[in-house]
């Protein structure tokens, strides 16, 4: 359907394969696009070009997200997906239906699987650290999950390096599988902790990383240069423009459009471009509301990105 040609690249130092563009549900299917038609084109078209990774997670929309993407996945071949949700955020006001211990662990993972539809999730993320609960008793419940072929793989999101670096310490010493992966924020504009810490510390440990947020939820595409498009994300949330949203943030990403002209490509694929070629970099997940946000992203794929081009987007947006 489209003519950039998918590239895969090994998780880490597993044998696992990801598309370097995946697709993730966040604030999207089941939330702000609720149409199954639009989710079912959306995914499929995905699918179709050769995206291999869909990115869930129970508390999107509250299990929405998992049941939207599940319906649609669920008519490709299972062994071709590699499908991924996450557990931490609370799922109610009870006081165990949050956080990474091994009760909430073992019990999120049986209604995850039974929202997406699906007897095992590929990777299964520890969506933040919790603080509450010791790393070995969230290593041996991961741990036991996969024995059990439940979870393929195991990963963290949003940790720390010295985090990290203690889950493989901790594995090591007790004979536990580690976790594979680990899903930060990466952008032109949030660049500062993947760079400084995630990626030496995923790089030094073998583990895998899919990031996420490429366009900073829509800033990066240009589409708030002249103010506030309506139904768009930074629209509808007003904890997310006021992360996003300033004059020096719009001034720099208006500093990109000159220079993706040059290049005859769009911000966004700029922007996806710059992600994906990050050293440690597996797999940029990206989000898209429309079948044409898509189609535009994959042509990020097709984006020749030099070592010159990123030094000039670097100095065009200046990092946080
Ligand atoms: N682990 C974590 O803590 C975490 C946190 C956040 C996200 N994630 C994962 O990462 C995935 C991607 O994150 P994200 O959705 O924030 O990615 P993003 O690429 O930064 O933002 C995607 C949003 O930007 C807009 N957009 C996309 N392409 C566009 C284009 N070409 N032109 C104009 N607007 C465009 C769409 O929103 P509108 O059309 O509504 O404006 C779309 O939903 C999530 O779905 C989730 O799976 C993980």
């Amino acid at each position: 359907m489209f003519n950039a040609a998918m590239q895969y690249r090994k998780m880490g130092a597993s044998g696992l394969r990801l598309s370097a563009l995946a697709l993730g549900g966040w604030t999207t299917y089941g939330a702000s696009v609720k149409d199954s038609d639009t989710v079912e084109r959306i995914i499929t078209a995905a699918f179709e070009a050769g995206v291999n990774f869909f990115d869930i997670s129970d508390v999107y929309e509250k299990g929405e997200a998992e049941k939207s993407m599940g319906k649609v996945l669920a008519k490709f071949p299972r062994h071709e997906l590699v499908i991924s949700t996450k557990v931490f955020w609370p799922m109610s006001d009870d006081v165990n239906d949050k956080g990474l211990s091994r009760k909430h662990i073992m019990e999120s993972i049986e209604k995850s699987l039974r929202r997406i539809g699906t007897p095992y999730v590929d990777l299964y993320f520890c969506h933040r650290p919790d603080p509450d609960t010791p790393i070995e008793e969230t290593a041996r419940a991961m741990d036991d999950l996969i024995h059990q072929g439940k979870v393929l793989y195991w990963g963290t999101s949003e940790w720390s390096a010295d985090q990290i670096r203690e889950a493989h310490a901790v594995c090591d010493k007790r004979n536990l599988v580690k976790p594979a992966v680990e899903q930060p924020q990466l952008s032109l504009i949030k660049r500062q902790k993947f760079l400084d810490e995630i990626s030496p510390a995923c790089r030094a440990l073998g583990a895998g990383v899919v990031t996420w947020s490429p366009l900073a939820s829509g800033m990066l595409s240009g589409k708030y240069d002249e103010g506030l498009p309506q139904g768009a994300r930074l629209t509808r949330s007003e904890n997310l423009r006021a992360s996003y949203v300033t004059e020096a943030s719009r001034a720099a990403v208006k500093k990109l459009k000159p220079i993706a002209d040059e290049m005859g490509c769009t911000r966004s694929q700029l922007a996806i471009a710059w992600a994906m070629a990050q050293s440690g970099v597996t797999c940029v997940i990206t989000g898209a509301t429309k079948f044409e946000q898509l189609k535009e992203n994959l042509g990020a794929l097709k984006v020749n990105m030099t070592d010159e081009l990123k030094r000039r987007l670097e100095a065009a947006i200046p990092a946080g």
